[in-house]
């Protein structure tokens, strides 16, 4: 459908027949005997390459004909006599569509920092490295709603704007539209969110899951996949305050069943990019090594490809926090007091440093951690018979950390009631929530999992705000 793209000319489009080729110029060169255009149109990491002959076009022409410029090229695709491509184009005709002055075009055919390219977002995917990490999170993501549909799973919408706060943590944006010059106020003289759009104060979601289970007690096995909000303050290279979250919900699913599926399921998505998007991946993995050539031989990650098929072809190592616990606190770097953050404890909160020591120097794969104290996990979670951890589980990655936090639920509602309490959330608030537990409770259990921080493992990017088109975060929501 549509004009041919550069992928279907470059794979199947027949020799020595006349083809139409639009794109963006990468580069331009102009040697004694021709002149080469490198075309890109995002279809395909691989350019095209078109050939006219000096003096077949105006001066005038050419000298508009520029990195960044966007051309219509029609011509004879021929076998290519240079290196580096099978086929080119022989021009017959050029129109020029939009021009780019270089003495303003930023993106021109040299090395741009990440930092730099991040505050040209709107021009970056224009660039290799960011055509390839969005093509591989879109094929991440198709491969996510396949893995759902293929296993039975039902894709449920859960709302953006809610009135819970589902983990509990306060980090929420409000939604309102209150004038905040003049706000309305009770007879007590606090902000009267009666007057606001919803009758009540209402955030953006920080996680789908409340009512993905609401879900799951209907249709057994449901996912979202869905932005997700969240204003802490942290300027991480692991953080966004708006990202998308994956958030598959099941019932009869037991904390057991839930790893297999967590398992199962990024082995599953990662190996559908390992297959799909080869030349992505090669690309990048080639930037990788190129930025760690100068790094000693011991501090280089392996090979992307070889990291991704390892992480694909092994058992991830399963383990309590009680057991994780021990582990850190015989570990060198305790010992020698080099945590940031010493393990004083049974009970601690893992930061990362202490779970990328147990996943890249004590085990050296992917790890999942079970049955963390329950003061410091959400109130949701089941829990277990000695009264003190419940059923969580986080999957921990190499390079990522955290790359899915899930549980078995609660569902018992006397306890979940209680909980609710405990953590000071009005009960009011989670009726409709506690009423499944009331009506077919079921035991039943879910995750998240962070899309950017996959997407992050996949394309081995260092920093998260280069895995999102658009990125949001502290004191930046441009474009
Ligand atoms: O561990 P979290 O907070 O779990 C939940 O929200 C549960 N309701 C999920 C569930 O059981 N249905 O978040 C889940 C995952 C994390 O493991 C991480 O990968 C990602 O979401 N995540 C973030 N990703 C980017 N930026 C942030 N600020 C993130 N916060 C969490
Ligand atoms: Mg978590």
């Amino acid at each position: 459908m549509g004009p041919l793209q550069i992928k279907e000319i470059l794979q199947t489009a027949p020799e020595n027949q006349s083809v139409v080729v639009k794109g963006w110029v990468r580069t331009k060169r102009e040697s004694k005997n021709a002149i080469f255009i490198a075309l890109n149109d995002g279809s395909t990491i691989h350019n095209i390459q078109a050939v006219a002959e000096p003096g077949q076009f105006s001066a005038e022409l050419l000298l508009t004909i520029t990195t960044g410029s966007c051309l219509k090229v029609t011509g004879l695709l021929v076998p290519s006599l240079g290196s580096g491509q099978t086929v080119e184009v022989k021009i017959t005709d050029i129109e020029v569509y939009g021009t780019a002055d270089p003495e303003e075009y930023p993106l021109q055919p040299k090395k741009h920092s990440l930092e730099f390219l991040r505050e040209i977002a709107h021009l970056r995917p224009r660039t290799n490295t960011f055509s390839a990490i969005l093509r591989i999170r879109h094929a991440l993501a198709f491969a996510v709603h396949q893995y759902f549909n293929d296993n039975g799973f039902f894709y449920l919408h859960t709302p953006v704007i809610t009135a819970s706060d589902a983990e509990g943590a306060g980090e929420m944006f409000r939604v309102t539209t209150l004038d905040l010059n003049n706000l309305p106020r009770t007879e007590e003289g606090a902000i009267n969110f009666k007057e606001d759009f919803f009758g009540r104060e209402a955030n953006l979601t920080v996680s789908g899951q409340l009512e993905g289970e609401l879900g799951a007690m209907a249709l057994s096995k449901i996912y979202t996949f869905g932005p997700t909000f969240r204003a802490e303050n942290s300027n991480t290279t692991r953080h966004l305050a708006e990202f998308w979250m994956i958030e598959p919900e099941m019932a009869f699913f037991e904390l057991k069943d839930n790893m297999d599926l967590a398992e199962d399921f990024v082995k599953k998505v990662i190996t559908y990019a390992l297959t799909n998007c080869k030349d992505d991946l090669n690309f990048l993995q080639n930037r990788l090594t190129e930025e760690e050539k100068n790094k000693p031989q011991n501090e280089r990650s392996l090979p992307l490809l070889e990291k991704l098929a390892f992480v694909v072809d092994n058992p991830f190592e399963r383990l309590t926090y009680t057991e994780a616990i021990e582990i850190l606190l015989k570990s060198k770097p305790q010992k020698e007091g080099k945590f940031q953050f010493p393990v004083t404890g049974w009970g601690i909160d893992l930061s990362s440093e202490h779970e990328r020591y147990l996943v890249e120097k004590h085990f050296k794969k992917p790890v999942i951690l079970t049955n963390y104290p329950r003061e410091i996990k959400s109130f949701y979670m089941k829990l277990d018979e000695d009264g003190k951890t419940v059923r969580a589980m986080d999957v921990l990655f190499p390079g990522i950390g955290e790359i899915i936090g899930g549980s078995q639920r609660e569902e018992n509602y006397e306890k979940l009631l209680g909980r609710v309490k405990e953590i000071g959330i009005d009960p009011e608030n989670l009726w409709w929530y506690l009423e499944t537990r009331k009506f077919g409770t079921a035991p039943h259990s879910g995750f998240g999992l962070g899309f950017e921080r996959l997407v992050q493992f996949v394309t081995g990017m260092g920093n998260i705000r280069d895995v999102i088109p658009f990125p949001r975060y502290p004191k930046s929501a441009e474009f």
